[in-house]
């Protein structure tokens, strides 16, 4: 065959990669693992086989862990953690720098074993999942280095339980104990059941990198055992894999005071513009769809093309697939591996089966005759409302529709309940850099896509999840801020006599979209005094109130495009205005909780509207430094509506400072006032009418906050709740946002400074913004 022929045929010959050291270090093992808790491997017990999804050959044997193994594993790292910080920044640096160094000693082996045990080109495990997962430990061992210095003020949260699926074993498993390790924490792991023996390699790699025992624990078996996990003495929950299984592990941590990051499905739109450079964005397909045979939680598996190019498009699309070499996974000619198991072969044969709409073109590329191969596979005219083109396949299956103008390109890309990422196309950068501020998601590639790295934080808005690895803001999923909080004192409302004041009824209304409103039901409460004395009546809102405010926060989203230089003057504005009426703000305080601190809370009120002013327009975003020709640029977006129980002490200094930093980074919020004091809040009502705040950016509700929690935390076009009441309330609000998997942040019953550091800070513009970090090109 001349060279001719072969450019043309493209016909290539085999090259595969030597398994034989991974088989020798299997037998090595005798082919059965335990677990490894506490620095040493266990026993091996009763357990499940790990085969080869390219042959079907029985790789090794893993143990189901019983929940005594969990609690033994949690215990070395309960015991192993306070000593792992006290190590200090440097101690941990160098460990963590061992491992990094030991991974790349072993990476043709680890790639090797990832290969077999998952079926994905030995191309993509020896160039991406190996080398990104020691860039990982390279990049926290600088991060715990700099702990100290950089972050004086964050402390380790203790023991993370840590759950990954088996699209990346490897590579997950540093996204997650790298950070966690760095910051001073110690973790409970567990791999996914089709693909544990990677991990195993890793803590074989833990030991010779002098990781002190206990620190790192690594548990082998189903979805059981993350369940045992999720329910165990840890401090947090790290999870990466479907949303069904996030959204139960919301539910069941509710309450718990666990922290939780969740990094779940997608369905990433990939967008091409008519002027953009097709054959590039052909190639680019390739790696987004293509890329581990679709198993990609951000792979871009939902095409958007504009329709002058399509036909084009869809003609080099197809000519490209057909290219596409399917075979053993350890062959380095090969671009598509196998799926990963069985099992998911028929889900996603399964799913293609089921449509009936659109035109399916299939791959022309021989199929290996045994093995969970399926071929990649386009299906075109799709409607935005089928099955295919909403659902996660999680194999490779393209689906696509057209567009015509950009402003339907945003839409249909924002037409999904997830958020994960996107990739624009287009040569023309004002376009590709107006889309992407307006894309519903947390990365956004620019000419590129599936592009990742330890530097830039990953992770999705909606229902893909909350949450960031990655980057410095990976770092607060694994930090708390330092010092002990105090359990909250829970207030009761005073009681007292009387229906009317000085013979007036005086009924404070609700304040929703810029009007005062009546409650829906029309009840309202009388507000006491701590002598007995009638204040005033409070409206009692109900859950029509609830979603009177939602709707009126959504229609307010011009808001979040407004300039941090016009919010800031706004904010600056209710100072002012506060501070005009300080003195009857302070009675009105004093009035209602008793004592003399009503003047200091005022102060304290405009101080915080200063603070935040001040942040509107400097909480600025970063640029990521990432190994490509390119930048990450970091931008700090706002959440959306933010509805949140606001504390019942502090009854206007509570008020502010949940509202201050959520309309200073642009987002809309629904306030639940002070429960016992609500008349501070009613009050401010008419401040905000006179500060230029536009209809809908903040709204008021009065009332029990028991009966507004759950609808709040509940309702789907809320985007994050926050809890500063009751104790009880922090369960309701969590076990709520499971809905649509909103960010939360709840207090536990824990108490807060509010007149103090406590009351201000990072934290409360870290609640109120989402990162997005959006991959550019950049520089030669
Ligand atoms: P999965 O979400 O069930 O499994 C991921 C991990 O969670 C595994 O380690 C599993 O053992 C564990 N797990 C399962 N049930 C659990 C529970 N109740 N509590 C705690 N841990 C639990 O994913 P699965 O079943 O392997 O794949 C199903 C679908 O999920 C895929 O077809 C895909 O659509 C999606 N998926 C998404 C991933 C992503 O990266 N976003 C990764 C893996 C799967």
């Amino acid at each position: 065959m001349s060279v001719a022929d072969i450019l043309e045929t493209m016909d290539y010959g085999e090259a595969p990669e030597s398994l034989a050291e991974a088989l020798a270090w299997l037998v090595d093992q005798g082919s059965r693992f335990g677990h490894f808790i506490d620095g040493a491997f266990t026993k091996p017990g009763d357990g499940f086989e790990s085969r080869n999804p390219a042959t079907g050959e029985v790789l090794a044997t893993l143990t189901q862990a019983s929940e005594a193994d969990v609690d033994a594993a949690v215990k070395a790292a309960r015991k192993a953690q306070p000593a792992w910080e006290k190590l200090g920044s440097h101690g941990r640096a160098r460990v963590l720098y061992a491992i990094a160094r030991l991974l790349q000693k072993h990476s043709r082996l680890f790639a090797v074993l990832e290969v077999l045990d998952n079926g994905k080109p030995i191309r993509e495990a020896r160039d991406i999942d190996v080398p990104l997962a020691q860039r990982h430990f390279y990049y926290h061992a600088g991060m715990a280095q700099l702990m100290e210095s950089e972050l004086p003020d964050a402390e380790a949260l203790g023991v993370c339980g840590q759950i990954i699926p088996w699209n990346f074993p490897l590579l997950m498993l540093a996204w997650k104990v790298a950070p966690a390790l760095a910051m001073g924490n110690t973790v409970v792991l567990k791999p996914a059941e089709y693909t544990s023996l990677t991990a195993m390699l890793f803590a074989d790699i833990c030991v010779q990198a002098g990781v002190p025992k206990g620190v790192v624990n690594i548990v082998t078996g189903d979805g059981a055992v993350g369940e045992m996990i999720v329910a165990a003495d840890v401090d947090k929950i790290a999870f990466t894999g479907s949303t069904e299984v996030g959204r139960k592990i919301r539910e069941a941590t509710a309450g718990s005071g666990k922290a939780l990051t969740l990094e779940l499905g997608g369905k990433s739109p990939y967008i091409v513009f008519d002027d953009a450079d097709l054959d590039s964005a052909v190639e680019g397909l390739v790696d987004a769809i293509w890329f581990n045979q679709g198993q990609v939680c951000c792979a871009g598996s939902r095409l958007l093309v504009q329709e002058p190019a399509a036909d084009l498009f869809y003609a080099k699309l197809r000519h490209r697939m057909d290219k596409l070499r399917m075979g053993s996974p350890l062959d380095k000619s090969i671009d598509v591996g196998t799926l990963v198991d069985p099992v998911q072969l028929q889900t996603v044969s399964g799913m293609v089966a089921a449509n009936t709409a659109g035109h399916v073109h299939v791959a022309d590329t021989p199929l290996p005759d045994q093995g969970c191969f399926y071929p990649p596979t386009l299906i075109t005219g799709l409607n935005p409302a089928d099955t295919l083109m909403q659902e996660e396949i999680f194999g490779p299956v393209l689906v696509s529709t057209t567009f015509r103008t950009p402003a339907e390109a945003v839409e249909l890309a924002n037409n999904s309940r997830y958020g994960l990422a996107a990739s624009v196309w287009s040569e023309n950068v004002n376009l590709a850099l107006d889309v992407a501020p307006k894309l519903a998601v947390g990365v956004v590639w620019v000419n590129g896509t599936n592009m990742m790295d330890a530097a830039a934080g990953f992770g999705g808005v909606r229902e893909s999840g909350f949450g960031r690895e990655g980057g410095w803001e990976g770092l607060a999923a694994y930090t708390r801020r330092k010092g002990s909080a105090k359990a909250l004192k829970e207030i009761e409302a005073f009681t007292g006599e009387g229906s009317t004041v000085d013979g007036i009824d005086r009924t404070a209304k609700l304040y929703i979209g810029g009007k005062q409103a009546r409650p829906d039901g029309g009840y309202s409460a009388p507000v006491y005094g701590k002598s007995g004395k009638l204040l005033g009546h409070a409206s009692i809102a109900n859950r029509k109130d609830v979603r009177n405010a939602v709707e009126a926060a959504q229609a307010a989203k011009g808001w979040s495009k407004t300039t941090g230089h016009l919010r800031a003057q706004i904010l600056y504005y209710i100072a002012e205005n506060l501070q005009a009426r300080a003195d009857e703000f302070a009675a009105r305080l004093d009035a209602m909780q008793g004592g003399k601190s009503g003047a200091k809370e005022v102060e304290a009120s405009v101080k915080r509207l200063f603070t935040y002013a001040a942040w509107a327009d400097k909480y600025d975003g970063q640029v990521h430094g990432v190994p490509i020709r390119g930048v990450a640029i970091a931008m700090k977006e706002p959440v959306g509506v933010i509805g949140a129980l606001c504390p019942a002490e502090a009854p206007l200094l509570g008020l502010i400072s949940c509202m201050a930093p959520a309309i200073a980074m642009g987002n809309r919020v629904i306030l639940s006032a002070s429960e016992p004091f609500p008349l501070a809040a009613t009050d401010f009502i008419q401040v905000l009418e006179t500060s230029d705040v536009p209809a809908g950016v903040v709204n008021i509700l009065t009332g029990p906050q028991a009966d507004l929690a759950d609808p709040l935390a509940r309702h789907m076009d809320v985007d994050a709740a926050w809890s500063f009441g009751a104790k009880a309330l922090s369960k309701v609000v969590e076990k709520g946002s499971a809905t649509n998997l909103k960010r939360t942040w709840v207090n536990n019953g824990m108490a807060r400074d509010w007149m103090g550091a406590g009351g201000e800070g990072h934290d409360f513009l870290r609640a109120a913004t989402e990162v997005k970090n959006i991959w550019v090109p950049y520089g030669e």
